[in-house]
């Protein structure tokens, strides 16, 4: 048995209900690493909701002796774990012992790996992943851009709003684009939760792109500190005329309409779209390291 240096942290499963004091803990965690905080307040609701997790068996909340909320747990279909410890109560071994209760559900469930992703500048849970035999997966890099009016779109495409009518064509169309990237589809519903559903959407930020009547590009926009890109797609066969640049432009343009004066989104490398980010203007803000190790 693993003995821990760590207070009388008490556990339990996760509610809906603490999904507010989770976002404050990730807040003050991104406070102390980069002096603001850049997390979406309706992530962890909108986590907590998947349709793959039981609350009762795939998370757990740890509280301090003073019922402060001091970390918690989060395991995603037995594959993806989040762990978070409040910085006050940093350095007492409870990251261990999430870490622990993580790679033990993973296991219960079956799954051969554990995948986790790890702030750049969190050296402590850097250091306990390494010391456990993970290995670096891939990276996430968070991008950044001034918001500015608007550009002409290219020739022959129309820019909008988000259209609620269009919801499932928005779907299969992001479907679509991020196949190659995703272990599974995602259904209308669970898409719609991580997305449209969320009570950040903003869907007059939120650009759908058409060629004729037929949708060919989609932008989802959230509403957190600053602008958010949720997430971004052109139709195969309507790629490098300049459809993303434009979609991104309109969004950036509402975002400082809504008086956000930038955007930001997160870019996993599998996805190989750093390189066009760039091209739009976005620069490296900071990263995340994908860490995985086999069970
Ligand atoms: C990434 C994606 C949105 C690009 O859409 P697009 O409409 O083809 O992009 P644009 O035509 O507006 O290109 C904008 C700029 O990026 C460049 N670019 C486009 N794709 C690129 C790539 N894969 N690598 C490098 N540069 C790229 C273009 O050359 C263009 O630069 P320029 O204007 O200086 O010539 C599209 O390929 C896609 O939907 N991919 C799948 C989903 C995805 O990866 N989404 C983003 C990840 S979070």
């Amino acid at each position: 048995m693993r003995q821990y240096r760590f207070m009388e942290f008490s556990t339990r499963p996760a509610t809906l209900d603490d999904a507010p004091a989770i976002h404050q803990l990730i807040a003050a965690e991104e406070r102390s690493w980069h002096g603001q905080v850049e997390a979406v307040p309706d992530a962890v609701a909108a986590d907590l909701r998947r349709p793959l997790i039981k609350l009762e068996l795939d998370t757990r909340v740890a509280t301090a002796p003073n019922g402060d909320l001091a970390g918690w747990v989060w395991v995603h279909g037995g594959r993806h774990a989040k762990i978070d410890v409040h910085p006050s109560y940093a350095g007492l071994g409870l990251g261990t012992q999430l870490l622990d209760w993580a790679e033990a559900r993973a296991r219960e469930i079956g799954t051969d790996w554990l995948a986790q992703i790890v702030d750049d500048s969190d050296q402590a849970g850097t250091d306990m992943l390494r010391s456990r035999g993970y290995e670096v997966l891939a990276t996430n890099w968070l991008l950044e851009r001034p918001t500015a009016p608007q550009s002409p779109a290219p020739p022959g495409i129309r820019l909008d709003a988000y259209d609620p009518a269009r919801s499932h064509e928005v779907h299969e169309l992001i479907e679509q684009a991020f196949a190659p990237f995703q272990p599974r589809a995602k259904s209308y519903d669970e898409w719609a939760e991580l997305t449209v559903a969320r009570s950040t959407f903003l869907p007059q930020a939120s650009t759908l792109a058409y060629a004729d009547d037929q949708l060919v590009g989609a932008v989802i926009a959230l509403d957190g500190d600053e602008g958010y890109v949720e997430q971004l797609a052109v139709q195969a066969d309507q790629r490098n005329k300049g459809i993303a640049r434009a979609m991104l432009d309109r969004t950036c343009a509402e975002f400082l309409r809504n008086g956000r004066t930038t955007c930001i989104l997160w870019t996993h490398s599998g996805t190989g779209a750093l390189a066009m980010y760039e091209r739009l203007g976005m620069r490296v803000r900071r990263s995340t390291t994908v860490y995985r190790t086999q069970l």
